[in-house]
């Protein structure tokens, strides 16, 4: 038996204890994790972390401030809230029902008077029983993580924002993690905590960032990897350190080298295009690439198909797939860059021009946007197609329906 498990060393679904990997912050000669000391540190101040999806802002928290101090709350757990103390106190299981000040506060009409009401009444209702919250969050020396900040509906943000202002000044601790893009300006710009907010943001994951977790997790099982498999594994992460942890934990179970313990080393690059295909068969994409290869509604016409380098005629949907799964694996791929791609996998010289990659484009963007939130895995924006979910393009490369 080797000393540890494949499935313990790479974790893709929470804290990676055996691989976590320390990252400087952009630009800083700082870690991630000093910065959110600091935050921490600075009393007064509220703490918040943005950064794209599954970029480490959760595990980030975990390292830092331990599961034993951090209280965690999803933006979801407010969707039905009606007091943001409330909700506070009984996940630390404190009773503040016996401080309520029964006030009757006559609802506004419009969508404004509304959260000027909401705020004014808790804040009368319960201003004891969140003292005694604060209270306890001080003396227990526990921090209030509000994670997935923008599943909180925004009419609710804006008072969560609110009651934070006031709570920071009584000397919380709190921290709050979101998307970027909007999706946290009840924080970011909101003129009343203007000067009071340390912010973190978690920039993409860099080649030589996504290589160490390789590194060191297959060194803990007693394993040598060639370098260029380790580049070759980080490339296809696609930035993400959880495709990452994802790819070292099949690749490993692909070679079985829990069980079997005489494996030392991978240098057989020829084992990877099965070991990734073995994990497309759980990606959920099979209907996004079905949408879009279908395109929008021909109106009974056929669509005209261009001739490939392997003999296959497609028709410009299902080239445009074809181009974005294409070499080299990136994320951010230019309208340049797609009808280079096009060119290189038609074998005659009849090509679609520019125009008409271009369109293509718009027209399968168009097709996502119209659909739901699940089918969002690219954005076209600036003549440039931005992945926004690395799994789907994972998917579209190694995946068995192409
Ligand atoms: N610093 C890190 N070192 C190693 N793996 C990481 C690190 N940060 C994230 N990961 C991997 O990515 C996964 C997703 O991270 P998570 O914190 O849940 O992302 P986010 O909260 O930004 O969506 C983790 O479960 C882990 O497998
Ligand atoms: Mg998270």
């Amino acid at each position: 038996m080797r000393a540890v498990r494949s499935n313990e060393v790479f974790n893709p679904g929470a804290f990676p204890k055996h691989t976590y990997v320390i990252r400087k912050s952009l630009d800083t000669r700082f870690t991630y994790e000093y910065r959110l000391e600091q935050a921490l540190h600075t009393v007064g101040f509220l703490t918040s972390i943005i950064g794209p999806s599954k970029t480490g802002k959760t595990v980030l928290v975990e390292k830092v401030v331990g599961i034993d101090k951090r209280v965690l709350f999803s933006g979801s757990d407010f969707k039905n809230a009606n007091d943001f103390w409330e909700v506070v106190a009984k996940k630390v299981g404190l009773s503040i029902e016996g401080d309520l000040i029964n006030t009757n506060t006559t609802q506004g009409t419009g969508v404004a008077d509304n959260i000027e009401t909401r705020s004014t009444t808790t804040k009368q209702k319960f201003f004891t029983g969140k003292d005694k919250v604060i209270e306890y969050f001080k003396q227990n020396n526990k921090v209030l993580v509000l994670d997935d900040f923008h599943y909180a509906p925004e009419e609710i943000q804006y008072d969560i924002a609110y009651q934070l202002k006031d709570a920071i000044r009584l000397e919380l601790k709190a921290i709050v993690i979101s998307l970027p893009h909007r999706t946290d300006d009840a924080i970011r710009k909101n003129p009343d905590l203007s000067g009071r907010l340390n912010l973190i943001s978690i920039e993409p994951w860099k080649i030589e960032e996504l290589r160490e977790i390789a590194t060191t997790g297959f060194d803990k099982l007693g394993i040598k990897i060639s370098d260029d498999i380790v580049t070759n594994l980080a490339q296809e992460s696609l930035t993400s350190p959880q495709l990452m942890q994802s790819i070292c934990f099949n690749l490993s179970f692909y070679l079985n080298i829990d069980e079997n313990e005489e494996i030392d080393s991978i240098t057989d690059k020829s084992v990877l295009k099965d070991a990734y295909n073995l994990i497309t068969v759980n990606l959920p994409y099979s209907e996004v690439v079905k949408k879009l290869e279908a395109g929008p509604n021909p109106r009974g016409q056929k669509r005209k198909t261009y001739a490939l380098t392997t003999g296959e005629n497609i028709d410009i949907y299902s080239l445009l797939i074809k181009a974005i799964a294409e070499d080299p694996p990136i994320t951010s791929i230019s309208l340049d860059e797609i009808k280079r791609r096009t060119d290189l996998l038609i074998g005659s010289n009849d090509k679609p021009d520019r125009n008409k990659v271009k369109n293509t484009i718009e027209q399968a963007f168009s097709i996502i946007k119209a659909s739901d939130a699940f089918y969002q895995v690219f954005e076209w924006k600036d003549n440039q197609i931005y992945i926004l979910e690395p799994l789907f393009l994972f998917y579209l490369r190694w995946g068995t329906h192409i």
